[in-house]
């Protein structure tokens, strides 16, 4: 283990390697994105380079995580060709205590849902910097856009009592663009979000939206990483 690591990244680099100690020889996995869901896709690179796990297929959330999984030598397959994922594991921008997320931090909500909701076995990984009473009242809930539809979706969001930011890029002059081609918006209810599942349903009504960053009743398990008494320890939260 590092100690060059700061407390949050060193409980991601748990969390993550924890999970990938999970995975067995032969499944299918859904390989999230973002910086902790790197770390456990490096963690599975290593047991299979070590001969300790066998026979896995990936099946990756984003282009980032397909380039990690390739440089990791993790064999990838698609939705197109399995009939089930065994375990899925990805990070997340907030946990509230039904254990219900916001993702797409990273701006991949769209795909990590399609491949999660596909999974046998959902494995959520966070620092406990992630874990809220509610929410959205710190993290913005993202929402996917076709570029096409971006003034009428943050008009109906606006009517829905949230804020929507489009989502600008980083060194990149103009808005992010998702794998998809599409735009984020970024949205604030101001007094959080207190009916998660009606809300993700809600948004993903709005025509023009592809989804949003809620992801409700998905989650099997959490791996919480924190630093307790200056050591790492990873705690287990189950539906
Ligand atoms: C990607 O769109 C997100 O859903 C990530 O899973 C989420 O933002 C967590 O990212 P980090 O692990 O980098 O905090």
């Amino acid at each position: 283990m590092s100690v060059d690591l700061d407390p949050v990244t060193l409980s991601k680099k748990q969390v993550g390697e924890a999970a990938a100690a999970m995975v067995q020889s032969g499944s299918i996995v859904g390989l999230g994105t973002g910086s902790t869901a790197a770390f456990m896709i490096q963690a599975l690179g290593a047991r299979l380079r070590s001969g300790e796990l066998q026979d896995i297929r990936g099946i990756t959330t984003s282009f980032q995580g397909e380039v990690l999984a390739r440089e990791c030598g993790i064999p990838l397959t698609s939705l197109d060709v399995v009939d089930a994922i065994d375990i899925a594991i990805d990070g997340a921008d907030e946990v509230d205590p039904n254990l219900n997320l916001i993702k797409g931090g990273g701006a991949a909500h769209f795909q990590e849902k399609l491949v999660e909701a596909f999974a046998r076995q959902f494995v959520v990984i966070v620092d406990s910097g992630k874990l809220v009473e509610k929410l959205n009242l710190n993290f913005l809930l993202p929402v996917e856009v076709v570029p096409k539809a971006l003034n009428p979706v943050a008009i109906a969001i606006e009517k829905l009592g949230g804020q929507p930011t489009l989502r600008m890029g980083v060194k990149k002059a103009g808005p992010v663009v998702t794998d998809q081609g599409n735009l984020i918006l970024d949205v604030k209810f101001s007094d959080g979000i207190d009916n998660p599942a009606e809300l993700e349903q809600t948004l993903n009504n709005i025509p023009g939206v592809l989804e949003n960053g809620l992801f409700v009743g998905m989650t099997d398990l959490v791996l919480v990483g924190e630093v307790v008494d200056g050591k790492p320890n990873v705690r287990e939260i189950r539906k």
